[in-house]
């Protein structure tokens, strides 16, 4: 079996120190779901929106996906079959969960120079919102659309972006037999939105054996080059997903570590990327980083355990035993040896090619709600989406704002490569097995 990766190779990444007022939120835009450490910090004011009317019926066979599609290849039969899967899947995702506001995906079909990446899909905006164990962490747009709340951190015009390689050997729905080397793109397409919709972790390895979550003050942009602009660190900040991580076997959440890294130098001035980086890896939290670290390349180290449960059975075994550490897919996936054949397949870091969707689902043992597996659902719900069984998910909060008054000043911006370690991904990525 050949991986395919869809990580792009490491080029440079620049931060750049954006100026958040203090009735800001800071929120992430990652514009383009193949390049997801590119991120640009947003200052998204918070804005009024007067209530959706609640008793709007959605019925379980609408689709609440409003497909935004861009092909641009030649090719019209593999353009309208393309789209069509996306429809599907956003009818798939329908018929799951219950959405009160549709979600808005800008996909992107067309040829793309290097036959390795599938593609992917992500959020576009992530947005703060306060949790119920007091800490702020970041949530996809799309979930947040879903809470209806009053006034809200700005929104971006789409809630997820998707971009897919049209050189990839794909089997579409309707195609002849699917052959060895085909890979299902239904599957794929339903895969990928599962990120977009919140299925990714803040936690990634940015410093040399060593994990934290998101960067606040930091963002990464590509082709700017100030390599001695000074940098305001504001903490490290998770996402929605990791409020319900669990290390095993003495169950101290990733919370508990994400607030020991927190005592490193908030508020602090660093002349520059690198200084940052050297004084990080010599303070006391770089070793709090390092013991994260080693249950990220322990296998059954991590769960989610999720809100609605506290059943041993009911918990999933997240992606922890590749070693060394694979940004985009260590952490973001279900552990792939435990769930690969079952109803959980679908949030692996592998797809099968020469299989279809259906393929999987009767592998996986027929489950009646198809390609979402039980605990997948579980998961969803305990970020907030509402669903069938859960109607009244736990919902977070809208940011609060610190009346320190003390703007940072824009402008910074760094450029550094992916030697000195500190780069960015969000586990948006995922790799297909070639027969
Ligand atoms: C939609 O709901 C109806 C009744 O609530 C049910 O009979 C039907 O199977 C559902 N359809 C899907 C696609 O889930
Ligand atoms: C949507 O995708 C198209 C094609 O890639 C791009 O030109 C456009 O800027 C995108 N729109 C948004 C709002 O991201
Ligand atoms: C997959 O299964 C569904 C539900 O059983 C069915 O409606 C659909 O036609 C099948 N798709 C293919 C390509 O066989
Ligand atoms: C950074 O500063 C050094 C001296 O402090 C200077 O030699 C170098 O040209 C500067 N680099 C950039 C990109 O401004
Ligand atoms: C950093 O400090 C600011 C101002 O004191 C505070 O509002 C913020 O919560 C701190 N961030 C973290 C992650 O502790
Ligand atoms: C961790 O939690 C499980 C139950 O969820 C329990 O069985 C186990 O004893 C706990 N381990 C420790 C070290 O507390
Ligand atoms: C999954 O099922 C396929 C056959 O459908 C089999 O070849 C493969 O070994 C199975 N993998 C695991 C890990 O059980
Ligand atoms: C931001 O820049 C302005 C003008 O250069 C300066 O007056 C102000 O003190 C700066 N603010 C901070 C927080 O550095």
């Amino acid at each position: 079996m050949k991986p395919f990766s869809l990580i792009s190779t490491c080029l440079f990444f620049s931060l750049t120190l954006f100026s958040i007022s203090s009735t800001s939120a800071q929120c992430i835009d990652q514009p383009s779901p193949i390049k997801p450490r590119n991120k640009m910090a947003v200052a998204c004011s918070m804005v009024k929106q007067p209530k959706k009317n609640l008793k709007f019926h959605v019925s379980n066979e609408t689709n609440m996906f409003d497909l935004q599609f861009f092909c641009e290849i030649q090719d019209k039969a593999l353009c309208a079959k393309a789209k069509s899967s996306f429809e599907e899947a956003g009818r798939i995702i329908t018929s799951t969960l219950i959405l009160n506001t549709p979600i808005i995906i800008n996909a992107t079909f067309q040829d793309m120079e290097d036959p390795g990446i599938l593609g992917a899909a992500g959020p576009l905006r992530s947005i703060p919102m306060k949790d119920d164990d007091g800490i702020e962490r970041l949530y996809p747009q799309a979930l947040v659309k879903q809470f209806q709340l009053g006034s809200h951190p700005e929104f971006a015009p789409v809630d997820i972006v998707a971009d897919f390689n049209s050189l990839v050997p794909f089997w579409f729905e309707g195609d002849p037999p699917i052959t060895n080397k085909q890979i299902g793109f239904l599957e794929l397409i339903l895969h990928e939105l599962m990120h977009g919709l919140g299925f990714n972790s803040a936690w990634s390895d940015n410093f040399p054996q060593a994990a934290t979550p998101e960067i606040i003050g930091l963002t990464t942009e590509p082709g700017i080059t100030d390599l001695n602009a000074t940098i305001v660190f504001r903490g490290f900040q998770e996402r929605a997903l990791d409020k319900y991580l669990i290390l095993l076997p003495d169950n101290k959440t990733t919370a508990f570590y994400a607030n020991e890294l927190n005592k490193f130098a908030n508020g602090s001035t660093f002349k520059n990327v690198d200084d940052f980086s050297d004084k990080f890896i010599a303070s006391p939290q770089y070793l709090v980083g390092k013991e994260i670290f080693s249950y990220f390349v322990t296998p059954k180290s991590l769960v989610f355990k999720p809100s609605v449960s506290d059943k041993e059975e009911d918990m999933t075994y997240l992606e922890t035993s590749l070693n060394p550490f694979e940004r985009g897919s260590s952490i973001s996936h279900v552990d792939i040896a435990m769930y690969t054949n079952t109803s959980e397949f679908l949030m692996t870091y592998l797809q099968e090619s020469g299989r279809t969707l259906n393929d999987s689902i009767r592998i996986g043992g027929n489950f009646a709600g198809g390609a979402i597996g039980y605990k997948l659902r579980l998961i969803l719900e305990s970020l907030g989406y509402a669903t069938r069984e859960n109607p009244k998910p736990y919902n977070p909060s809208p940011p609060v704002f610190s009346t320190d008054k003390s703007n940072i000043n824009t402008s910074s911006r760094i450029t550094f490569s992916c030697n000195i370690y500190l780069a960015f991904a969000v586990g948006i990525t995922m790799i297909i097995s070639i027969l």
